[in-house]
């Protein structure tokens, strides 16, 4: 059997999985969104990822699609009828279908909608050379903290970033401060200090993020969490990024410019590892 999408209640074809005309999240993005990495057919940080759908959902005043438990359930469900190992899951959540009107409709019922992808470890060669990345400017709303699905800003950024041959964006304001990748939280270290931008409405607040400085608290490396430019980011000894799909990944140039040494630094490799041995204790622990 092919793999199935979850659409408003039933399990479909993903070739056939497909949303009304009219439904919300297609005419305006009037919808959020989750990615939740699935390791060993378990999924990573769950509840975390389901607190900042909630939060995501409240900050827009849509209603959950189904009860929490209930999106636990379906989201095992498709993962585990799809024979998921590695990869991600992702789930939206619109206002759902309505006759197109900008103000809220009074009666539509929230639509739900997830798929899954598989995705192979990162290559040895990503891990050996780390990745370019490419600074872009910063287009985005002035609530980047709601994971919406509105993201025409963060794609044409991407975009221009795979054109120069860059793995990710780095997105800077005008007063040159890196808020964070197109679609992953940006860090750099420098003298021993791991530097990450503050949790505010200018940055998502990656699951990722929210996860490695839990982690990294325990294991006596200095976190600071604020602001950095990309003139420090230039200076850094290291760089790396974090998102449910990469993990922690060393970032080894910035627009060309290389970054400390050029290669992987120890505290990134470091936090590489606390990271992974987090997920591992995760997949014991649901076996
Ligand atoms: N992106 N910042 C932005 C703008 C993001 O879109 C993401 C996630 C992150 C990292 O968040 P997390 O650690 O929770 O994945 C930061 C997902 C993976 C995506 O859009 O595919």
């Amino acid at each position: 059997m092919g793999r199935l999408a979850y659409v408003n209640g039933r399990y479909v074809p993903h070739a056939q999985a497909m949303v009304h005309v009219e439904d919300r999240g297609y005419q305006f993005a009037d919808g959020v969104y989750e990615v939740v990495p699935v390791i060993d057919g378990v999924l990573v940080d769950e509840e975390p990822h389901l607190d900042r759908l909630g939060y995501s959902l409240g900050e827009l005043k849509i209603a959950w699609p189904v009860t929490r438990p209930v999106l636990r359930l379906i989201l095992r469900e498709l993962v585990a009828k799809n024979g998921l190992q590695r990869g991600l899951v992702y789930f939206q959540v619109t206002r759902g279908v309505a006759p197109r009107d900008h103000k809220f409709p009074a009666t539509a019922k929230s639509a739900l909608v997830i798929t899954t992808k598989r995705m192979p470890a990162p290559s040895e060669a990503v891990l050996r050379d780390g990745v370019p990345v490419s600074s872009q400017p910063d287009l985005r709303w002035p609530r980047r903290d709601i994971k919406s699905i509105s993201l025409l800003p963060n794609i044409l950024a991407k975009q221009a970033a795979f054109e120069a041959k860059a793995f990710e964006a780095w997105l800077v304001d005008a007063a040159g401060v890196v808020s964070e990748g197109s679609s992953t939280n940006a860090w750099i270290v420098k003298d021993g200090a791991v530097i990450t931008a503050p949790r505010t409405h200018d940055i998502l607040g990656g699951i990722t993020r929210l996860s490695l400085l839990d982690l990294a608290r325990n294991t006596g490396i200095k976190l600071v969490e604020r602001s950095f430019t990309l003139a420090e980011a230039l200076a850094a000894d290291e760089a790396f990024l974090t998102s449910s799909s990469a993990f922690v990944l060393p970032v080894t140039s910035i627009d060309g410019k290389k970054i400390g040494t050029g290669k992987p630094g120890s505290v990134t490799q470091q936090l590489r590892a606390i990271y992974l041995d987090n997920v591992t204790r995760q997949i014991k622990a649901a076996s």
